[in-house]
């Protein structure tokens, strides 16, 4: 199925497992799992910003880094420009942070309220340039679907 289809079932599936519940965390694990299953990822799971450092939140895949600075890796770089990061060869990422060897391009969306990143949203897969505008739009939305704990 082409990931545009994938996404079109995905999105209904995600606002049907968060509208009926109010944990947070809950919500967050439910998301990472039908994201990561739908599309088979390496590692999908979301960093929390928590006073001067990203922490590793709810996660399908390998265990990973657990604190991430400001501006560091992808996830950092993301959090201090605001806005999303698709990474086509993760080795020619200037700072990024390998917490897998199987990791090969990456995706990385903000989770904003107020102007304010409260979070981010990291998906990794085991194929070089595997994410494009498709998966930047339809991540966005779903990143949209929350709102700050
Ligand atoms: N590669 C990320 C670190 C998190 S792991 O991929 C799960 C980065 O450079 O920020």
């Amino acid at each position: 199925m082409v990931k545009e289809k994938v996404y079109q079932s995905l999105i209904p599936q995600i606002k049907a497992l968060i509208q009926d519940e109010t944990d947070f965390i809950a919500n967050l694990g439910n998301i990472c799992a039908a994201i990561h299953f739908a599309f088979n990822f390496h590692w999908t799971g979301f960093y929390i910003v928590k006073n001067d450092e990203l922490v590793l939140g709810p996660f399908q895949g390998p265990v990973a880094c657990t604190r991430i600075g400001l501006g560091k890796g992808v996830c950092g770089k993301v959090w201090k420009q605001k806005k999303a990061l698709i990474v086509e060869d993760v080795n020619q990422f200037d700072g990024h942070i390998a917490c897998s060897p199987y990791s090969k391009s990456e995706i990385v969306i903000p989770l904003i309220n107020n102007d304010e990143v409260w979070g981010v949203l990291d998906i990794d897969s085991s194929h070089f340039k595997n994410f494009d505008s498709t998966d930047l739009h339809n991540l966005t939305i779903i990143c949209e679907l929350l709102k700050k704990p």
